[in-house]
This record gives C-alpha cells, sequence and structure tokens, in this order.
C-alpha cells in the first residue's frame, strides 16, 4: 500500500537517477530516447502518478502536486540539455559539410569530404556536355571558334539584321553595361555575335561552332537560367542549300545522340535566318515512344536554324550572290538538362557537390 511519504521519498532519487541517464545520453538521437522514456507515458513518474489512486483520498492532492514538481524540474533540465545537444549535433553536422575553400593541397588532389579517398573532381555536367558536343562537330570537319560574353550593340543585334528598334529584339531580354562608351555594350544574349566576327574574319568557306557563356534578364525557373551557354553553328560556302543544313543536323542527331535517333524541322522565324526553323530531336528519354519529358510526342526542341539572311552577309562583307550558308544554335544546358532528367535546371547553379558527383 502507498502512502505519502514513500512517494515523497522517493521523488528526489527518481529525479536523480533520471537526470544521470540524460546527462549519460550523449548524441541526440539517444537523449531523444532517454527524454521519451523519462518524461513520457511510460516513464517511472507517470507510473508513480498511477498509484495516486491508492491513497488516502486527503492525502492525493499533496502527492500529485509532489509529483509534478519533480516532472516539471525534470522537465527543465532535460530541455535546457537538448538544446545543448542539438547546438552539437548542428556543429557536428557543419564541420561535416564544411569544404574549405582556401585549401591549398600540395601533392596528389584529395577527395572532397564524404568521398572515398581515390575520388577526384571532374568537369561539371553543363562543360562534360560542351565537350562531346564540340568532339562531335570536330569529327563531322567543324572548327570551334569563341567569341567575347560582353558585346556590342552591333554584334548582338545590328548585324543579324536588327536595327535598333526593331521588334524582333524583344525576343531576348538583354542586360546592358554601362561602360561610359560611344557603343552601347551589353552581355551577349546568344551566340550568335560570334557568327557575325567570324564573317567579318574569316577567310571562306567557314565550317565552324561556337559555344560560350550567354546572360539574359530572365528570372530563374525550371526551364531557364539567367546565364547559360549555347552552342551556334555556321556554315557558309558557295553553293550552299537548305537541304545541306537538313542534313548536317540529321547527321548531328545521330552522331552525338547514337542510332536511331533523327531530327526534323519546323517553320520558324529569325531575324538573321531567311527562311528559318525550329529544329526537333528524336526525345532521348523514350526514344520517340511518348514520354512526360516529350509531352507524349516522342521529340523534343532543341534550337533555332535557317539559312543567313543576306543582310547579314552584307553587313559582313560577304557577297550574298557567290556564297549562301546556314546556322542553327541551341542551349546546352538544356539539352543537359532534357538528357538526364533533371526537373529542374537551377541545380546546375547550385554546385552541390551531391548532384554534381553523379554525372
Ligand atoms: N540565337 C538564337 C537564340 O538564341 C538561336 C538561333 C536561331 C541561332 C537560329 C541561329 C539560328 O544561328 O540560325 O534564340
Amino acid at each position: 500500500m502507498t502512502d505519502i511519504e514513500s512517494i515523497r521519498s522517493a521523488l528526489p532519487q527518481l529525479v536523480e537517477e533520471a537526470k544521470r541517464q540524460l546527462r549519460d545520453a550523449t548524441d541526440l538521437e539517444s537523449f531523444v530516447e532517454a527524454e521519451r522514456a523519462l518524461l513520457g507515458k511510460r516513464s517511472p513518474l507517470a507510473a508513480l502518478n498511477a498509484t495516486l489512486k491508492d491513497l488516502a483520498p486527503a492525502d492525493r492532492g499533496k502527492a500529485g502536486e509532489a509529483i509534478n514538481e519533480a516532472r516539471s524540474q525534470l522537465a527543465e533540465f532535460a530541455g535546457s540539455l537538448r538544446r545543448e545537444r542539438e547546438a552539437e549535433s548542428n556543429r557536428r553536422r557543419v564541420d561535416a559539410e564544411r569544404l574549405d575553400l582556401s585549401e591549398i593541397t600540395a601533392g596528389p588532389r584529395r577527395a572532397p569530404l564524404g568521398f572515398s579517398d581515390n575520388a577526384v573532381g571532374h568537369l561539371h555536367l553543363v562543360n562534360q556536355t560542351r565537350d562531346e558536343l564540340e568532339d562531335t562537330f570536330i569529327a563531322m570537319g567543324f572548327d570551334v571558334v569563341e567569341g567575347p560574353e560582353a558585346e556590342t550593340d552591333w554584334y548582338n543585334f545590328e548585324a543579324l539584321n536588327m536595327p535598333p528598334d526593331h521588334p524582333a529584339r524583344g525576343m531576348w531580354d538583354t542586360l546592358y553595361l554601362r561602360l561610359g562608351s560611344p557603343e552601347t555594350v551589353l552581355l551577349r544574349t546568344h551566340t550568335s555575335p560570334v557568327q557575325v566576327r567570324l564573317m567579318e574574319s574569316a577567310k571562306l568557306p567557314i565550317y565552324a561552332v561556337m559555344p560560350g557563356r550567354c546572360y539574359r534578364r530572365d528570372t530563374p525557373d525550371a526551364r531557364h537560367l539567367p546565364v547559360f551557354h549555347q552552342i551556334e553553328g555556321l556554315v557558309v560556302d558557295e553553293g550552299i542549300t537548305f537541304g545541306d543544313m537538313a542534313g548536317v543536323i540529321e547527321a548531328f542527331t545521330e552522331s552525338f545522340f547514337g542510332e536511331g535517333m533523327h531530327s526534323r524541322l519546323r517553320p520558324s522565324f529569325f531575324p538573321f535566318t531567311e527562311p528559318s526553323g525550329e529544329f526537333e530531336v528524336t526525345c532521348p528519354i523514350c526514344g520517340g515512344g511518348g514520354c512526360r519529358t516529350c509531352s507524349g510526342s516522342g521529340w523534343i526542341e532543341l534550337g533555332g536554324c535557317g539559312m543567313v539572311d543576306p543582310n547579314v552577309f552584307e553587313a559582313t562583307g560577304i557577297d550574298p550572290e557567290r556564297y549562301s550558308g546556314f546556322a542553327f544554335g541551341f542551349g546546352i544546358d538544356r539539352l543537359a538538362q532534357v538528357r538526364t532528367s533533371l526537373a529542374d535546371m537551377r541545380v546546375l547553379l547550385d554546385n552541390d557537390i551531391r548532384f554534381l558527383s553523379q554525372f
């Protein structure tokens, strides 16, 4: 038979024992478990509470108060200890994830924290994709050419058949640089200005691709990045036809994506090509059968293309009576996204090693 005195005398020892168990649980997980065992429904304090009904009615209130007080004392102790444990666990996690960017290591390269010792870094998915594209075009006989990322209005727009105030400029939301120079300087919105530079300076014929970084005043979302990459293609020679363009795009598609992958063209508009097209390739995810990535169509739109507009030849000093050519351009990040089924393109900019190391 329980009496109030035995409850009163049992309490201090019970609280001390509980505190000891809490102190002994040094990691957060075992602490949370101990806390539940010592303060929860199956705790010794709860068991003691359950004996109250056996007391003389006059003692029940007082004994209940004593148990409650012991309980809140223990809960307070547990609370402050839990905050310490949580802080420690946080500190440990941050330490484990820390990358020391100021660290210089001599000798063999070290694996990032959390990776096996022989793991070394590698090119970013976008750079791997660019390299593969370059290799594919080099194998087809193309040169690789680069141009500046800060461009003048002339190269980005005007020489591409877009005089000032031409409405087609609205197709590209542009970031302008205030450099105090008489020419308007901007961050190129596409790789097409490199075409212009090449036509101005190169010897003909031209068979070249031009990869590089581009900028647009866009809010990043699942399918757009304000900083992204394109690859441009340009062929200028005597007697080049629309059929040559379709053939080159098809050959590229097969060579890059693999056998059984095809391309198709649909009419479109770009100021620097006439006629212009959009080209699509067999969806690399479903192989043309139809899936979520291609909205069931079996095709993925890759980029724009067309026959170089005679005005662009004239702006760059090439005789349009003698030469003809075609151009194309598409997004490298988009291509990487489609090929690897990334739901959200923004992961390409996060630099999270858990993502990067998958490719
Ligand atoms: N520059 C275009 C864009 O960024 C893509 C493009 C379309 C490039 C047609 C071309 C072309 O060379 O012929 O939207």
